[in-house]
């Protein structure tokens, strides 16, 4: 990546990336105790604006209540921060990562009393999977199950679970698939590596809720929160394997990966094979909406 001209913010300052150092013992580096977010700005009619930025903020701290990190920055502190990185790298459509960890080093595990650093950076960002909206991904269920809240807190943006996320993504590419879907450790759809599941049956919406071991996307509650505006039924609900493979739509939602549709699961081709009706009307829907175009959710966007 071409990052010698970006700037990031380190603990309250601005800096050039080659300065944002960490020592190679760091214990977030050692044992994948950072907690993380994921944030898109994107080009609108009036400048650059970052979607729902109030609410990836406020999932940043929950995520670092659960780890009883003390982040030492209020959220409005770290909402300037964002913008800032942004509008100094004079950034159009990008990637936005507001990231802390703990930045002692040493070998000890216990994160009692260690200090915690907070890393914002942002990067240029199109398409995660490139075919845009005309071209459905081809998914495979993992044989890996979802992590559930037994054993990490699933709600948290951490680090740590994304190594759950790698290992299905490897298996899935190896088998020449462009995403993994994950089941829940009770055998329900759960989501994919980085993003929430949507089917589309009989007119309806459907989408696995907290009981299947789901990460609370902020797209998803956006994409609910559209549909049920426009009259749609959305159910969340537990789904089986199978009823991916009869559904009329299937799609990806996600900060990353927007709106992607799914056409092939397994081998098996969803409905026609092609991106359907109400996936690419939400797509459409949503583009607008990021884009400043739409009026009703102008309280989503925060202009640089
Ligand atoms: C595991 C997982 N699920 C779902 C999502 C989608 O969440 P959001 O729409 O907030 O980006 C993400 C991305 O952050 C994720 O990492």
């Amino acid at each position: 990546m071409e990052t010698g001209n970006l700037s990031v913010w380190l603990d309250g300052k601005m800096m050039n990336y080659n300065e944002a150092k960490v020592p190679i013992l760091t214990h977030s580096l050692q044992y994948g105790s950072g907690i993380f977010e994921g944030i898109r700005a994107y080009k609108t009619n009036s400048g650059v604006a970052v979607f729902r930025l109030k609410d990836h903020v406020k999932r940043f701290f929950e995520t670092a209540k659960i780890y009883s990190m003390k982040l030492g920055f209020s959220a409005e502190e770290l909402e300037k921060a964002i913008v800032e990185v942004v509008r100094t790298n004079k950034l159009e459509s990008c990637y936005i990562r507001p990231f802390a960890f703990y930045s002692d080093d040493g070998i000890g595990m216990n994160t009692a009393g260690k200090h915690v650093s907070v890393f914002i950076a942002a990067v240029p960002f199109g398409a995660y999977f490139g075919g845009g909206i005309e071209k459905g991904i081809r998914c495979k269920t993992s044989s890996w199950r979802r992590i559930n809240s037994d054993i990490l807190p699933i709600r948290a943006k951490a680090s740590g679970n994304y190594l759950n996320s790698i290992i299905a993504g490897n298996e899935a590419h190896a088998a020449g698939f462009d995403e993994a879907i994950l089941l829940s450790h009770n055998g329900y759809i759960a989501e994919g590596p980085g993003e929430n599941i949507f089917v589309v049956r009989n007119g309806r919406l459907l989408t696995p809720g907290g009981e299947s071991d789901i990460l609370f996307g902020i797209t998803r509650d956006s994409l609910i929160k559209i549909a049920r505006k426009e009259g749609m039924e959305v159910v969340e609900t537990s789904l089986h394997r199978e009823e991916l493979y009869i559904a009329d739509e299937v799609f990806f939602s996600g900060t990353a990966a927007e709106i992607t549709p799914i056409t092939n699961i397994d081998g098996t081709i969803i409905a026609d094979g092609a991106p359907g009706p109400i996936t690419k009307r939400l797509a459409t829907r949503y583009r607008d909406i990021i884009s400043g175009n739409d009026s009703e959710y102008m309280d989503w966007l925060t202009s640089i």
